[in-house]
């Protein structure tokens, strides 16, 4: 299987591909399935599809791995250029009012409610695991014995005009069995990726995980416990490789790449990862 990272935040040496502070990707199974994971923050990711002659029509479903805006922003472009696949993501995040007090300042990550409305009937809206078919299983995270990236702290929730700390409750994963071994997508890992992880294989009945895609969340490593979390993932996961961008930090990359070795890659806008 192949997954296709349509826009990240990290460029492309393809000077025609932009990049964003967002997240894309288009995974192919085996089987041909094509199942996209977000929509980037603008939908400038699927100039980059048609730049790299990926077909935007043909697709099985449309993932929204949580709320935030910097994965949900291209929807309304998304809607425009496909008109069958279905939407799946968590029913919160029609409720949701996500901010954000990173440097300082707040500013809002909601998701445009009107293009939800709008476009109601497409949507799947669920609150525990979708299994697709018995080897593609969107997961809802319930294991919360590892840590939780720290960088989760400058997101909020208001409600009733209170800023409530971020749940990370709305956020699902792509989990894909391919011969016995597991692909995870999970583009932001609020949850954290080892929970995430251990959940997956709970619910496939394996500890085989070939690869893990996503960004982590760890921004600069700012006191997440990397070490552990590097050690950790070569003793329960030792055939996994991590791809990594997006919201993990450069010198959180530094750590992992230290902690993974061959283990650890970074992507970045227009990559196509083969498992
Ligand atoms: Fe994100
Ligand atoms: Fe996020």
């Amino acid at each position: 299987m192949k997954v296709s990272i349509l826009i990240d935040n990290r460029p492309s040496d393809n000077p025609v591909l932009v990049s964003e502070h967002g997240f894309s990707a288009l995974a192919t199974t085996n089987e041909n399935r094509r199942i996209l994971v977000d929509t980037g923050l603008s939908g400038r990711a699927f100039d980059n599809a048609s730049a790299l002659g990926i077909d935007m029509q043909n697709i099985d479903y449309l993932i929204l791995s949580h709320g935030h805006k910097d994965h949900t922003g291209g929807l309304e472009r998304f809607v425009t250029i496909n008109k069958n696949a279905k939407i799946i993501a968590h029913s919160a995040i029609q409720n949701f009012d996500y901010q954000s007090n990173r440097g300082g300042k707040w500013h809002s990550l909601s998701p445009d409610q009107d293009i939800i409305r709008k476009n109601f009937d497409r949507f799947i809206f669920i609150d525990d695991n979708y299994p697709i078919d018995n080897n593609i299983i969107i997961v809802k995270n319930k294991t919360t014995i590892h840590p939780r990236p720290l960088g989760n702290r400058y997101l909020y929730l208001i409600s009733n005009s209170e800023a409530l700390p971020y749940p990370a409750s709305d956020e699902i994963s792509l989990c894909i069995n391919h011969d016995g071994r597991l692909t995870i997508i999970s583009p932001c890992s609020h949850n954290g990726l080892l929970n995430i992880a251990d959940e997956c294989c709970n619910i496939m009945k394996t500890n085989n995980i070939a690869a893990f895609i996503g960004g982590l969340h760890l921004l600069d490593g700012e006191g997440d416990n990397i070490e552990k979390l590097s050690s950790t993932i070569i003793k329960k996961y030792p055939q996994m490789r991590l791809y990594t961008g997006h919201c993990t930090g450069n010198e959180a990359c530094n750590m992992l790449a230290n902690g993974l070795g061959a283990h650890f890659n970074v992507f970045k806008t227009g990559d196509t990862i083969k498992i």
